[in-house]
């Protein structure tokens, strides 16, 4: 099948390797010259782990072409797929001015497409809207076929989907699609395109809320002397709970989650429904940033001139994504305090997202020497197992240790001399029979 895919972003150059590796003929086009040439000369940027090997046998195969929407090329196609971005608009909503340029340049430009397929995430009711407007004179169908890619794990992601959601316009274009997918072992989910444009929403808004509210019940466990820890093990073990998405801690952040929920929030609102639950999933996961903030409030009174290091500024580990990362909340307040700042990420650009006032650092070392409090807010490998000996002997007391992701062992780091914090842990403190620390946490205590 020969399929022309706009956006070759994170999705889009996922979509084009793995389609050229299912036996596909796939043109994927950008507007963006050094993207394009990046992807081509195998230069990918972030963490895609596969993605680099994906792309080379694909380009090697000659089933995957990259070109520039403006190059000469064969522009003949059974489907095209739109997996341009969706950034939020100050209202909450989702803009929609590349998903409807992609769709004007895929109407004058590509011949022979029986359907658009939206990769990009839209608020449900915008596909039939998009058909009416620009494809119903064309008569070209229209599907909904959202990706559940996590960033860092998408190639991983992609070949071993839970399920492939279609909402097809019409009998043809569902075929066209299964076609598509022809090689993936997952059950289909055939529908309108409006129900598989909010299971996509759905689905993050749900995760979501699953965080919120274990950050919720760990904000209780705080105040009741509880083990979170415990907690999340005795109700993950009930399938019908399950046990992933149950980590507390800073909260929720990246390039999905945050803008997909507001997007939500906003769908509602203009449609007349106020969705409360959402809007308490958007409260608590903001609140959820402040804790660090009101723990160093709580030991050290006042916060002028007061060391901090904050390690772990990208949105989760694995990956240099600092979108909507907690961290780019924190560090702007820590420094307003008059705190001293010093951050270090393994892997994101602290410099050119962090207020000029914090130092940005080489290394766990370095960010810890002579600070009188450590803020872990991502939960990167070497930065929780880096040598916390060492780093307790570098700090000034009180080494306040505010473990934003519940991913060190508390014992182990009170015995090393930290006034450790984590969230909704303070029953582990010192305990004499922990059970289910993480194991990240359990191996530093061996
Ligand atoms: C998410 C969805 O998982 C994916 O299906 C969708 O296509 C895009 O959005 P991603 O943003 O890559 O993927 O990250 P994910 O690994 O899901 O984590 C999202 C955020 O939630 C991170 O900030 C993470 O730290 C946080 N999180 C996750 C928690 O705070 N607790 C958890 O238990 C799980």
């Amino acid at each position: 099948m020969k399929v022309v895919i706009l956006g070759l972003g994170y999705v889009g150059s996922v979509a084009s390797a793995a389609f050229a590796r299912s036996g596909h003929e796939v043109l994927g086009l950008d507007i963006n010259r050094e993207v394009v040439s990046n992807l081509a000369s195998g230069n990918v940027v972030g963490f895609e782990p596969g993605l680099k090997e994906l792309l080379a046998s694909g380009l090697a195969s000659g089933r995957l072409r990259l070109a520039h929407v403006d190059d000469p090329a064969d522009r003949s196609a059974d489907l095209v797929m739109v997996c341009v971005g969706t950034p939020s608009l100050a209202s909450g909503g989702a803009n929609l001015a590349y998903v409807r340029s992609a769709l004007e340049w895929a109407i004058r430009n590509v011949s022979g497409a029986s359907a658009v397929v939206m990769k990009s995430t839209v608020p449900p009711g915008t596909g039939k809207r998009l058909k009416a407007q620009f494809l119903d004179a064309a008569g070209i169908g229209y599907v909904s076929n959202p990706e559940f890619l996590r960033e860092g794990n998408a190639v991983h992601d992609w070949f071993h989907p839970d399920r492939i959601v279609i909402g097809a316009s019409s009998p043809i274009a569902l075929k066209r699609m299964k076609a598509l997918y022809h090689d993936m072992e997952a059950p289909v989910v055939a529908t309108d395109v409006t129900s598989a444009e909010m299971i996509k929403y759905a689905a993050n808004a749900f995760l979501a809320t699953k965080i919120a509210f274990v950050n919720e019940i760990a904000n209780l466990c705080e105040r009741l002397d509880a083990h979170i820890d415990d907690v999340t093990h005795g109700i993950g073990l009930d399938p019908r709970i399950g046990s992933n998405y149950l980590r507390p801690g800073l909260g929720y952040g990246g390039s999905c989650f945050p803008k997909d929920v507001r997007a939500l929030d906003f769908l509602s609102t203009s449609n007349g429904h106020s969705f409360e639950l959402l809007r308490s999933v958007i409260t608590v996961n903001n609140r959820q940033r402040l804790l660090p903030l009101l723990a160093l409030r709580e030991v050290f009174g006042a916060l002028q001139g007061v060391k901090v290091a904050v390690l772990g500024i990208a949105f989760k580990p694995d990956t240099d994504d600092t979108r909507d990362a907690p961290a780019l909340d924190l560090v702007p307040l820590l420094v307003e305090e008059g705190m001293e700042v010093r951050a270090y990420d393994p892997a994101a650009d602290a410099r050119k997202v962090l207020p000029p006032e914090a130092k940005v650092c080489g290394s766990v070392a370095e960010a810890v020497e002579g600070a009188q409090a450590v803020v872990l807010a991502t939960e990167w490998r070497e930065i929780v197992s880096s040598d916390w000996a060492a780093a307790a002997r570098r700090m000034a007391p009180p080494r306040l240790l505010f473990d934003g992701r519940n991913a060190l062992d508390p014992d182990a780091m009170a015995r090393l001399g930290f006034e450790y914090r984590g969230v909704g842990r303070r029953g582990t403190i010192l305990a004499t029979s922990n059970t289910s620390a993480g194991s990240m946490g359990r191996a530093l205590s061996d």
